[in-house]
Formats: C-alpha cells, sequence, structure tokens
C-alpha cells in the first residue's frame, strides 16, 4: 500500500489526526494548502482529513472533485467535529457530504476532535457565539441541547489514537 495523507485543519485536531495517521502509516502528510504539489500517480490510497463546519467537511468539495487524480485509489475520508461520536449523525454528514456517485468507492471515518476558541479566527468565534446563544434562547430545550449547551461553552479536546482503530483496521483488511 502507498499512502498519502491530506488534512484540511484550522484549529489542529484534524492535523494531529493526520499526523498520528502518519506516524502509523509511515506515509507522507499534507496539508490542504499544498495539495497541488501532490503527485497522485505515486499513490495507491488517498486519505483525506476534514473539519465539519456548519454540517459541511471542509475540503471534501475540492476531493470529489478531482475524478482523474482519483481514479482506481482507494479512498479513505475522515473528518473530525465537536459531535460526540454517533453513527446516525455521522450518517447525515456523510450523505451531505459524499457525492452519490462517490459513495460505493469511499469509506468515510467520524474522529471525535473537540473545539479550541484559542485557536478559531474571528469568523469562527462570531458563529460559535451565534450557536450558544441559539442554545441559550431554547425555552425547553431537550437533554441533548442542554448537554450540547454545557459543552460549547468553552474549550474542550477529545481527540485520541484510539479513534483512529477501525479507520487502520480497514486499511490493513485492503479495504475488503
Ligand atoms: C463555526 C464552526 C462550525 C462548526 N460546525 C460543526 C458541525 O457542524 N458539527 C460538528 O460536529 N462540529 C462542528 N464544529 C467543530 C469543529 O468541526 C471541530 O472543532 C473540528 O475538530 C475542528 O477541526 P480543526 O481543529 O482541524 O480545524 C464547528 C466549529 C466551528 C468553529
Amino acid at each position: 500500500m502507498k499512502p498519502i495523507i491530506i488534512y484540511y485543519s484550522k484549529t489542529g485536531f484534524t492535523r494531529q489526526y493526520a499526523q498520528w495517521l502518519q506516524e502509523a502509516l509511515g506515509c507522507p502528510c499534507v496539508p490542504y494548502q499544498k495539495r497541488r504539489t501532490v503527485s497522485f500517480p505515486q499513490f495507491d490510497t488517498v486519505l483525506f482529513g476534514g473539519r465539519l463546519h456548519a454540517g459541511r467537511i471542509q475540503g471534501a468539495k475540492w476531493l470529489f472533485n478531482q475524478p482523474c487524480k482519483l481514479k482506481d485509489k482507494r479512498v479513505v475520508l475522515f473528518f473530525t467535529g465537536a459531535m460526540p461520536p454517533d453513527p446516525t449523525a455521522a450518517e447525515k454528514a456523510i450523505q451531505q457530504n459524499i457525492p452519490p456517485e462517490w459513495r460505493d468507492t469511499v469509506q468515510a471515518f467520524y474522529l471525535w476532535g473537540g473545539l479550541r476558541y484559542e485557536a478559531m479566527g474571528p469568523v469562527d468565534r462570531f458563529m460559535m457565539w451565534g450557536f450558544r446563544r441559539m442554545l441559550a434562547a431554547k425555552k425547553d430545550p431537550a437533554p441533548e441541547e442542554r448537554e450540547a449547551a454545557r459543552m460549547v461553552a468553552q474549550s474542550y479536546d477529545k481527540a485520541s489514537r484510539e479513534q483512529l482503530g477501525p479507520l487502520l483496521a480497514y486499511l490493513q483488511t485492503g479495504g475488503q
């Protein structure tokens, strides 16, 4: 297997997972900004990582616009977010972000990241402020909304190497 990792990260969670994957696989790891330097014919497996941003996996649009570069390669998408792992929510993100024509070929994995307010830009901080306000304004919040409001009140880090287990196992089995 000749893999390459390309990742889109703003506050470091996706980068952290990309680096752990790089250690495990001993392969190149390239930030999104340098994606144009990648020589795709050298690799047979492309691992792309992006962060969830208001339901969108950032960078995924670019990835799925490269059918020629990805032809006959194994494509793995990993995406990080603040939401606790939940198969239904992860499936929703997959439906929203992987175009139908790619769903049979791409394997996707959700990796819990967290929130890092100190590393966010002003637009992200403002969006999170709006989100917190929206949660706080709920008249009769459901238990999960109450929990979400509690969690997003400050930074937290839920990233762990263990979460890469299913992705690494998938690669080891040759994706069968
Ligand atoms: C404006 C904004 C919107 C976000 N939207 C989502 C979201 O829809 N779902 C989710 O689980 N996490 C969401 N997050 C949390 C990020 O996906 C999470 O912090 C991610 O791990 C950041 O990755 P990075 O550190 O590599 O940039 C959002 C964060 C920000 C700042």
